[in-house]
């Protein structure tokens, strides 16, 4: 039995749409599935002033709209360890009162003094909300003391640098937890071990074998309430220069030399210091897109510029299509294609690795198209992986046909998995640290941005429009139809079946 260490979670933007939709349901899902002792308190912090009953009222909530199977008994015992304090995070007399708070809740808990700050509120905050932790005291506890820092890190290299000096000046690199939430997403945890456990798979990973490589991170949601944040951040920010480009390391690194948290990133940062967007004469390589007024699963939704918090003559993308190469020995030559925006007809998070099709002269007087192989992983939904090869067709003439195999994750292991952010803040009170990103990563992920945004902002005077509910501007097709090649159509699965394609 594994022994989960007492602590205070103290989490700054404890009204946010992020502390809402999901570290409230991970606080109450490690609590029902035992990773949580019963020493701990969590603290939400916010400007609105909000009474302690209310705050609980709030949580449960969040906890039963956006969880699953929960006990109504755990539950109702889980809510007495929740607590709301009010103060805005330039306010000296706030900090002093959170101090008071901390003291108490660790007599009343058994905590041991051990703190979990999560800063959960927009990145201009952090620098205000560290420096005041420091001058009160609340850096420096006799248990352990950790900082939680959640994405965009940062809204360009020189920003991030700045940020980082900053948040330094009070915490270690040690005590420094950066969330990518991706990383705790049980399939791209999978691709490691797919990768790497697996020697048929091993083998053909790298130019040789594999002709492209496609990751798509495509959402029904538009911006929800987040319009000050999104206008500030975009899709580059938002989703890439973090989510995506940390699918493309764990897709294309080499094999690190231990599954330490330190040798993968090793790994991860070799794969971004060679990471570019390609150079093609001509053609796009990266392609922007806002969604304007459509319909999504058959509800009819606003344009971005008509959200709230928007600016109505905004320029800011909700899509990207990028084509990106890594100029080393392992993947030099191969695409890889990115596609991610909000508002687009599915939920759809997936990786396809397509293999080289080499002329069959077995098949060459067979009139049928004979489909090349490849390798996809389901992050999200329907979460697996599939091998897509051919088979032949029952009878004396020669018929071959496209088949899957196919690994169903939710078949296998559904009620065991948790979701990223309950595996985070998990791995935060161990201090492990394999699933966060680094400084040096953050710093390599912003270098590979900074180019793509000054190709962007000398190429794109006014970023084009896509219906919502649709993939995004004709021009992402362009990009990828230049290379004679096409998007991926992500396939709905239902349990995992194998089967024709
Ligand atoms: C967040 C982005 O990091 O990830 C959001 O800020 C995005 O804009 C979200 O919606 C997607 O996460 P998930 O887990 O819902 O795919």
């Amino acid at each position: 039995m594994v022994d989960h260490p007492p602590a205070i979670f103290v989490v700054f933007g404890a009204t946010g749409d992020l502390f809402n939709r999901k570290l409230a349901p991970a606080f109450f899902k490690m609590y029902q599935s035992g990773w949580l002792s019963d020493a701990f308190a969590v603290v939400g912090i916010a400007r609105k002033p909000k009474a302690n009953e209310e705050f609980r009222e709030q949580v449960k909530h969040a906890v039963q709209t956006h969880s699953r199977g929960i006990s109504a008994t755990k539950l109702e015992s889980f809510l007495p360890h929740l607590f709301y304090h009010q103060t805005h995070f330039d306010e000296d007399e706030g900090f002093e009162t959170l101090r008071e708070l901390i003291l108490f809740l660790d007599k009343e808990f058994h905590t041991q003094q051990n703190l979990v700050f999560y800063l959960a509120t927009l990145p201009h905050q952090f620098h205000s909300i560290s420096s005041k932790l420091k001058k009160h005291g609340l850096d420096k506890t006799n248990g352990f003391c950790r900082v939680i820092i959640e994405k965009p890190f940062g809204k360009d290299l020189q920003s991030a640098a700045l940020l980082n000096r900053q948040l330094s000046d009070v915490f270690s690199e040690e005590q420094i937890f950066r969330i990518d939430h991706y990383l705790g997403k049980e399939l791209v945890q999978n691709l490691l071990i797919t990768r790497f456990a697996n020697d048929i798979f091993q083998h053909p990973w790298n130019n040789k074998f594999v002709d492209s490589v496609q990751i798509m991170v495509a959402e029904q949601t538009g911006i929800q309430n987040r319009g000050t944040y999104y206008e500030k951040a975009g899709v580059l920010n938002d989703m890439v220069q973090n989510h995506i480009l940390q699918l493309v390391a764990l897709t294309a690194m080499d094999a690190p030399k231990s599954l330490d948290a330190k040798d993968i990133v090793t790994e991860k940062i070799k794969v971004l210091k060679q990471l570019h967007s390609s150079n093609r004469k001509g053609n796009n390589v990266v392609v922007l897109g806002q969604y304007r007024q459509g319909t999504v699963d058959d509800k009819p939704v606003v344009g971005y510029r008509e959200e709230k918090d928007v600016d109505p003559y905004s320029n800011v993308p909700t899509f990207a299509a990028l084509r990106l190469e890594i100029n080393n020995k392992t993947w030099k030559g191969v695409p890889f294609y990115i596609r991610t925006g909000k508002r687009m007809p599915k939920n759809s998070a997936r990786i396809w690795l397509d293999f080289k099709s080499k002329t069959k002269p077995l098949f060459q007087n067979l009139s049928q198209k004979i489909h090349s192989n490849h390798l996809e992983f389901r992050i999200q939904p329907d979460e697996g992986i599939a091998l897509f090869f051919n088979v032949k067709v029952p009878g004396r003439k020669l018929e071959i046909k496209p088949y899957h195999l196919d690994f169903c994750h939710e078949c296998e292991f559904a009620l065991n998995t948790p979701e990223a952010y309950e595996r985070l803040l998990s791995d935060c009170l161990h201090n492990d640290k394999t699933l966060f990103t680094s400084w040096e990563e953050t710093r390599y992920a912003w270098k590979v941005l900074e180019p793509i945004k000054h190709i962007c902002e000398h190429t794109v005077t006014e970023c084009p429009t896509y219906l919502a509910g649709t993939w995004g501007p004709k021009e992402a097709d362009e990009l990828i139809e230049k290379d004679g090649r096409t998007w991926h159509a992500p396939k709905d699965y239902t349990g995992g079946k194998n089967g024709a394609y």
